[in-house]
């Protein structure tokens, strides 16, 4: 495929569909093109879209493929200028950097992120859930969903594992939502992270001279790293750990409402969550054009030329409805069998909260199933405000009753 190189044929190029069909499923157009098409980068370059599940997979794990962001640009968002000229994604940010560099802080992560650690969690996840469903309970009918149960779950969970008070919730669930917010401006992106590092740069400090049971007081033990790089690790943990989870929480409860039939089965059968779970994951893809790699080189991907300097723009949701990944990709169906899907990403950088995520998600829905057995949305669906506008789909509120 030529690549577009004057101005007026960058124009002509589409820019990321990130509005959803009836409120869930990826637009047509990500659906119905080949693997690997042009795409308009909001930045206005021209870059590439990869909808295909097998060429995803190869672009996530070739390393000649970069995840420092500040050599490209984004889907959705600018890289700002600023992050540019610096040359740096943000200390202890490892989301956005490449190996070897990356291994040093996820090698020191993957120990306290253990299918097996994360299972001695349970029990106090549960005890949180059981928590926010009194919480929505006594918040009377019609409740939103968001507030009173999605969006605390895994704030209080993520808060407790790195020993951030959660009275202090305020600011950083403002600065992830005005981070993730695809018009955001340089100006804000650049403020919400420093207001970020800030804040926890003055906890840091506090736990050096008085550590707690907690991922933050153990970070500060690794001697290598400094007060900014944990801030910077502490600030995408935080980030990470919450927003992705509240809107699996609560864009899975949207879909399992509008499939009664499923929501049905799983009411009737509770060992299927685990499944379920895995094919909520799939089915919506709650991570929007993301992940964008950037080519170190020129690479050859599915028959297309990638030019070294290109960005490369994954959409999760599309290479989660491949038919080279499942038969039947747009049936949401909660028994199928567990799928490889790509919904925490693949490579290097795979979700390292992945298995938090899975045990916040069964407790989740079992306990919402368990305690309102009459759940209904309360308005119609085209009423619900769907997060079209963010990197992180979902519903900005879900208004419920029982
Ligand atoms: C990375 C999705 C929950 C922490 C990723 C990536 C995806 C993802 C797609 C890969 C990004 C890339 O390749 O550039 C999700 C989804 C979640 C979820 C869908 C919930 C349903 C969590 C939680 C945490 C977390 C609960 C923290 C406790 C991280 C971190 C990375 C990451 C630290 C970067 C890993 C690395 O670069 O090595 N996640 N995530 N995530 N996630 Fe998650």
């Amino acid at each position: 495929t030529p690549m577009p190189t004057t101005h007026d044929d960058l124009r002509d190029l589409p820019s990321y569909p990130n509005e959803r069909d009836d409120y869930i499923n990826p637009a047509r157009a990500l659906l119905s093109g080949p693997p690997i098409s042009p795409l308009r980068f909001v930045g206005g370059s021209a870059g590439w879209l990869v909808t295909g599940y097998h060429e995803a997979r190869e672009v996530l794990r070739d390393p000649r493929f970069s995840a420092e962001r500040w050599r490209g640009d984004d889907a959705m968002r600018e890289v700002p200028e600023s992050i540019r000229r610096e040359r740096s994604s943000g200390a202890g940010s490892f989301l956005a950097m490449d190996a070897p560099e990356h291994g040093r802080y996820r090698g020191q992560l993957t120990k306290y992120f253990t299918v097996r650690r994360m299972r001695a969690l349970e029990e106090r996840i549960e005890d949180i859930v059981a928590e926010r469903l009194d919480a929505l309970e006594a918040a009377g009918k019609p409740a939103d969903l968001v507030r009173h149960f999605a969006l605390p779950i895994p704030s209080l969970v993520i808060c407790e594992m790195l020993g951030v008070p959660y009275e202090e919730r305020e600011l950083f669930q403002t600065v992830a939502a005005q981070l993730l917010r695809q018009d955001r401006t340089d100006e804000e992106f650049v403020a919400g992270r420093a207001a970020l590092q800030t804040y926890l740069g003055t906890l840091i400090q506090a736990k050096r001279k008085e550590p707690r049971d907690d991922l933050i007081s153990l970070l500060t033990a690794v001697d290598e790293f400094t007060d900014e790089e944990i801030a910077g690790i502490a600030g995408l943990l935080l980030i990470a750990g919450h927003e992705t989870t509240t809107n699996m929480l609560s864009l899975g409860t949207f879909a399992l409402l509008r499939h009664p039939e499923q929501l049905r089965r799983l009411r009737e059968d509770e060992s299927l969550l685990p499944r379920a779970v895995e094919e909520l994951l799939r089915y919506l893809s709650i991570v929007n054009a993301f992940p964008v790699r950037i080519a170190l080189e020129d690479v050859v991907i599915g028959g297309v030329t990638i030019t070294a300097g290109q960005s490369v723009a994954v959409s999760i949701p599309a290479v989660n409805r491949d038919p080279a990944l499942v038969d039947d990709p747009d049936t949401l169906n909660i028994e199928r069998a567990r799928s490889s899907h790509l919904a925490f990403g693949y490579g290097i950088h795979q979700c390292l909260g992945q298995h938090l995520a899975r045990i916040e998600l069964v407790a989740g829905y079992r306990g919402l199933i368990r305690r309102f057995p009459g759940l209904r949305l309360a308005v119609p669906p085209e009423e619900v405000p769907m997060r079209s506008d963010m990197v992180i789909y979902g519903a900005h509120e879900l208004p419920v009753t029982w």
